[in-house]
């Protein structure tokens, strides 16, 4: 994300992001014990909203966390958050922990408050390159845990992956698990052949992503196929995307080196951008919940 705005929204209060301060006993910190969300703003209009906050709340009842919030106080502190941004496209962060005690202790704590943070910043566009040659993306071995449809705060397994694509020169990993395509370390993955785009089903072992969803209602002239995607499959495609609230979708022009299809941004997928574009602007004076 980009240099986050100035204010932020700590534990019921709005203050300066530099001065926002949590116990080093916050289970976040020790126990990586917490989840979160990211919220994509276009045309000042929080995307897909509700989604988010379903998903949130999923999220929280998988680790047996009650939400702290609901969703009309949520969308009153984004709509905080984002109007002192004023930038039309931003992200917002999102996270809840299970708080901190007075000592470290792997057992849920009673009666402690849960730490809830949330702060915005400008959206990250994609770079001019990034749209007109594509991306690189690394093939790796899905190495997380298996919950990955839990929002959760712990992504080493993600942070570690990204980083070795990084070094590979690769702007992203995508996640094989017994021959299978998962997902990116930290986007939903589509892959196209003909008229047809596959992505794999939610399952224990991907995130639901609210750009996928959007994405499948969206292009209508493609035959699309929720199924098993297979690592075979990926050398055949004709186009690969990734998608993700804060990169919404981009083409993958190279697979550890290899060009996808055509090794250039596919037909499917410009077609795919604009009908992205002029759906933002079409929903953007409706209410975001
Ligand atoms: N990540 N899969 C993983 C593992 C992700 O981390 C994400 C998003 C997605 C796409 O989900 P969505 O379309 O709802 O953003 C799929 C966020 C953006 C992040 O961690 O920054």
């Amino acid at each position: 994300m980009a240099d986050p705005y100035p204010l932020c929204y700590l534990n019921s209060r709005y203050l300066p992001l530099q001065e926002a301060r949590v116990s080093p006993l916050d289970r976040g910190f020790l126990f990586a014990d917490g989840v979160y969300e990211v919220v994509p703003v276009h045309r000042h209009r929080a995307y897909r909203l509700r989604e988010h906050l379903e998903r949130l709340d999923r999220s929280l009842a998988a680790i047996r966390l009650a939400p702290p919030l609901d969703h009309a106080q949520w969308a009153a502190i984004i709509g905080r958050l984002v109007d002192e941004g004023r930038d039309a496209e931003q992200l917002v962060y999102m996270q809840v922990t299970r708080g901190a005690e007075s000592a470290r202790n792997h057992l849920f704590p009673k009666g402690v408050a849960p730490t809830v943070f949330a702060y915005s910043a400008p959206f990250p566009a994609p770079s001019a390159q990034s749209l007109e040659r594509g991306l690189a993306v690394s093939v790796l071995e899905d190495t997380r845990w298996a919950r990955c449809d839990i929002k959760s705060i712990a992504l080493l397994p993600n942070v570690l992956l990204r980083q070795q694509a990084q070094d590979a020169g690769a702007d992203e990993a995508l996640l094989v698990r017994d021959g299978q395509v998962m997902e990116g370390s930290s986007s939903s993955v589509f892959v196209c052949r003909g008229d047809r785009i596959a992505t794999p089903p939610n399952s224990h072992s991907i995130l639901p992503g609210t750009t996928r969803d959007a994405l499948l209602e969206l292009v209508d002239w493609l035959v699309t196929e929720i199924r098993p995607v297979a690592q075979a499959e990926l050398g055949q495609a004709d186009e690969i995307w990734i998608g993700s609230a804060g990169r919404g979708v981009l083409p993958v022009t190279s697979l550890d080196g290899r060009p996808v299809g055509k090794g250039r941004p596919g037909p499917h997928w410009r077609r795919a951008r604009e009908t992205w574009q002029r759906h933002l602007d079409a929903i953007a004076a409706t209410p975001p919940l």
